[in-house]
């Protein structure tokens, strides 16, 4: 396999690039009328407008061939069929298996997996009814009625997003809490909010292992054990981990532990059953609606044309903006409060899937860019924050702003003035506003001619700012299902393009590692061969 950077294709983008380099986007527009037509795609509600990327159908079919020259195809077919595509951990990735709600059985190493991913949700459907109709009592006999996960990264972040996103549809005395940080802080101040009697603790490990989350659980069970005594642990926790010995070990009964599988990414581990918390605060037919959505963007992704499909298409111009326009950034920005935490999952989902310096055959990288910064929040609160960066700045960003076309919570005006913000925003970000433009401006206010002149500089915008804009009916579960699936496919085939293996996270290992080392120094014990920095920081602490 030879490097994506020198094959042909890549070549010639590279080339064409330079080609397009003086091309403004208001120009493009101004000169082609059926533009946002040529470069919009729809598919089962979601409408994704990318005609505000500095394209033409030259790069789209450049961009096209280097998915092909990719195999992303061939990739793909391999991912669905449960290919041990994670090779540096010898694992499939089947996450798409998790929500294959038409039950069709999906067979690795011969064993039909759907059996298993059926029997937990009818684990998951016992657990959340008994809660939800307040039939899981605690020690003193009275109905849970909080919960709280305790788990970190994907344990934390699919889950959480989720139910805030679905808060609408949860029971108003049923509460939900999520604790990720080792900084007490985060577990100290959810305990003052829970009762020990009806509080219920959910520990969310795939590997039952990460100090976090097992350090949070056993304040939990401290806390709680302050009220009662060890023999309601049983009623106060469950365990969702691929390691039943280890939550055995730890305390927890047999019948409240959920399995998960190796051959689930922690970052793809929502639509296990790491994403009960959802299931328990909007019931089990709410997370099946979620896996729909997600299935129905898999089928999508698996059996659409590259030129019709949305997740390759959000990808090509990731790969665009990123590898020949040289932008390092993608800024997430849903217009839909809902979403508050989806950029913050995505962050994870991509960076620790294409944050990769070496490629599928362990060389290392060094022509060319993979996983690019990714963050964001909701608009319209970015406006008033770091969009003037966006705007006027020199650092280079594409973004991706998000919009359901109907509110959850319709209030007079403000869900047209939530629409027209966001359309404002990559319609300022496209086609800015020229120097003579913002000069006439000022003088036909009456500004001098000098101080126009100054003042234009300061106020007009380069414009030429890429972005995509993606529409989808409501925040159903359905379509968050399948807002979720098209970013797992874009990133996949992302990963895909760039040669790299999205399924396993190395890197995060050695700050792990070095943490555990650094304990004892940090607890005063002496500890050899510390860096000078290091070892003046223990200092200054221990001081
Ligand atoms: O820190 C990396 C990581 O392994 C993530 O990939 C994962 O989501 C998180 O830690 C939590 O892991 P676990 O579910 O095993 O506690």
């Amino acid at each position: 396999m030879e490097s994506i950077a020198l094959t042909p294709t890549w070549k010639v983008l590279q080339q064409h690039k330079l080609d397009l380099s003086r091309v403004h986007l208001r120009d493009l527009f101004l000169n082609d009328p059926k533009r946002y037509d040529r470069f919009s795609l729809e598919h089962d509600g979601f409408l994704l407008d990318f005609s505000k990327n500095r394209i033409t159908q030259a790069t789209l079919l450049l961009l096209l061939q280097l998915a092909e020259t990719a195999e992303v195809k061939l990739r793909s077919f391999e991912m669905f069929s449960g290919d041990k595509i994670n090779i540096t951990e010898k694992r499939a990735v089947l996450h798409s298996a998790l929500r294959h709600v038409n039950h069709a059985p999906i067979f690795l190493d011969h064993h039909n997996l759907m059996l298993d991913i059926q029997q937990v949700w009818q684990q998951m459907r016992q657990i959340s009814e008994k809660i939800r109709h307040q039939k899981w009592l605690g020690f003193s006999g009275k109905p849970i009625n909080t919960i709280v996960n305790l788990g970190i990264g994907g344990s934390d972040l699919g889950p959480k997003m989720v139910t805030y996103a679905l808060e609408h549809l949860a029971p108003e005395n049923l509460h939900c809490h999520f604790v990720s940080n080792v900084d007490g802080t985060a577990i100290a101040r959810t305990l003052k909010q829970c009762n020990p009697e009806t509080t219920l603790f959910m520990i969310s490990s795939k590997s039952f292992s990460t100090i976090e989350t097992l350090s949070n659980a056993l304040a939990a069970k401290a806390w709680l054990l302050a009220h009662t005594d060890e023999k309601s642990v049983a009623k106060h926790f469950l365990a969702i981990t691929a390691k039943s010995e280890k939550a055995r070990a730890w305390g927890i009964a047999a019948e409240n532990i959920l399995p998960l599988w190796d051959w689930v990414g922690g970052r793809y581990s929502l639509w296990s059953a790491i994403g009960l918390p959802v299931a328990i605060m909007c019931g089990m037919e709410v997370f099946q609606e979620l896996l729909a959505g997600a299935h129905a963007m898999d089928e999508h992704f698996k059996t659409t044309e590259l030129t019709k499909n949305l997740p390759v298409m959000l990808a090509l111009m990731g790969v665009w903006n990123h590898n020949f326009l040289h932008m390092p950034s993608n800024a997430i920005l849903p217009y839909c409060e809902a979403l508050k935490y989806f950029p913050d999952h995505l962050q994870q989902v991509d960076m620790e899937s294409n944050g990769k310096s070496v490629d599928i055959l362990g060389r290392e990288i060094v022509d060319y860019q993979t996983g690019p910064i990714i963050w964001g929040s909701t608009g319209t609160n970015g406006q008033h924050s770091f969009h003037q960066l966006l705007h006027q700045g020199t650092a280079k960003v594409w973004c991706d702003f998000i919009l359901p076309i109907k509110p959850i919570d319709d209030f007079g005006d403000h869900h047209a003035l939530l629409t027209a913000n966001c359309f404002a925003q990559s319609q300022a970000l496209m086609q800015g506003k020229s120097l003579a433009e913002t000069y006439e401006e000022l003088l036909s206010q009456g500004v001098e001619h000098d101080a126009a002149a100054i003042l234009a500089e300061h106020k007009m915008s380069s414009g030429n700012k890429s972005s995509n804009t993606l529409l989808f009916p409501k925040l159903t579960p359905y379509y968050l299902g399948g807002l979720i699936a098209l970013y797992e496919h874009k990133i996949f085939t992302q990963g895909v393009i760039w040669q790299v293996n999205s399924f396993d996270q190395w890197g995060v290992e050695l700050g792990k590692v070095l943490a555990n080392q650094l304990l004892p120094a940090v607890k005063g014990q002496s500890v050899e061969g510390l860096d000078a920095s290091t070892a003046g920081l223990v200092k200054a602490v221990l001081r």
